[in-house]
Order: C-alpha cells, then structure tokens, then sequence
C-alpha cells in the first residue's frame, strides 16, 4: 500500500480551506431556510466525510439520509448516463425540503438520475449542494445550487473521494501523479 506522499503532485484544497468554505456553505443554507427544516441527502460514499462536517456548520433542524447508486465497474457510466440505485432512502421525503449532499459533480449524470429519481417523490423543494464542482466535464446541462470549490479537470483525490476505495480518510483534496500512483492489489 503506497503512501499518499508517493504520488502526491499537490494539495488542491488544504484542510483549513475546505474547513472554511464549509462553514460558509452551512450558514448560507442556515440563512435560506431560516425557520424551516432541511433534510439533507447523502450519496454514499464520496460524500460522507463532507455531509458529516457540513451538519455541524448548519443551525437550523435538520435530518439525514442516505443512498447509493451503482458505478458500473470502474467509474464508468452506462452509454445512457442511468445510474442503478443500489440503496435506497430509509424515510419518505414527501413534503421534506432536500438538499442533496454530493463530494463532486463531474460528467452530471449522477447528478442527474438522482434528481429526476427523488423529485418524482414530490419533496417540497428540492437543491444540490457539491463540495466539488469539475464544470469542463460536464456532459449534462445541470448546476449546484450550493458549490464549495469550482476545480480544474486534475484527478483528485481525498476527503471523502477514493483512488480504488482508498484515502478517503485524508483531510485535504490532493492531485494524483498517475504516473506514480500503482492501484493496490
Ligand atoms: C462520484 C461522486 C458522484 C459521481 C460524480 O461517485 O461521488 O456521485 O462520482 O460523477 P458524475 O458527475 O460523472 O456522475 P463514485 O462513483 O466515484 O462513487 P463513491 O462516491 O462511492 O466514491
């Protein structure tokens, strides 16, 4: 197992940055549904690590949720865009404002199934809130409503996004050297 110093080209996002916007983010969304509740979406996993620090910047009531979707192998996306839903919702989001929760928005198709997926279930409003935004990638006409950092098209990794299911863990968005990176067995 490499350690991430090995192919490690740059912190993207140091740890107080992505500390920093997400405090913002939390009071921006605090602010819009003053006197509400929000219930905040998940999709596992990318997006853990940052729904669990982003709760703790919100002041108003709010509730969790999660779901996963397929990935269709590595990464790869099926030629229509669909994502398979592999674990849905644990609570009926009927009448409940949404925010879906995401690490990072690439192509959009995830994005995308999963919007037209829970808006058939009649929230009372539905938004996205991305810790990453690759807008070069996009393949669907789609935008967050709440984005922490707009990135360049670099392969990331960390705080919360894996490389084959590893350093989720690290604190910081760092950029792979692909030439150094070896995937672990
Ligand atoms: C990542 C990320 C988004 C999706 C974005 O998930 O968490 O859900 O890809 O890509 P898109 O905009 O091109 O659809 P991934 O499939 O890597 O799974 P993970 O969250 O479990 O790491």
């Amino acid at each position: 197992m490499q350690s991430y110093h090995e192919f490690l080209d740059e912190v993207l996002i140091p740890e107080i940055e992505l500390q920093d916007r997400i405090t913002e983010l939390g009071e921006q969304i605090s602010q819009d549904y003053a006197g509400q509740t929000v219930h905040l979406i998940c999709i596992l996993k990318g997006g853990v690590m940052f729904l669990t620090d982003l709760m703790r910047c919100i002041s108003i009531p709010h509730t969790i949720d999660f779901m996963a979707i397929s990935s269709y192998g590595l990464g790869v996306r099926s030629s229509s865009g669909q994502v398979r839903l592999t674990m849905d919702l644990h609570e009926d989001i009927h009448g409940q404002n949404v925010i879906l929760v995401e690490d990072i928005i690439d192509s959009g198709n995830t994005l995308s199934s999963v919007l037209n997926l829970l808006g058939a279930r009649k929230p009372a409003s539905l938004k996205v809130c991305t810790l990453l935004d690759k807008v070069e990638r996009r393949e669907v006409d789609i935008k967050a409503d709440y984005v922490g950092f707009e990135i360049p098209n670099k392969y990331v990794f960390g705080y919360g996004l894996d490389l084959d299911q590893y350093y989720r863990e690290l604190p910081f968005i760092g950029v792979v050297n692909a030439e150094k990176y070896t995937p672990s067995e």
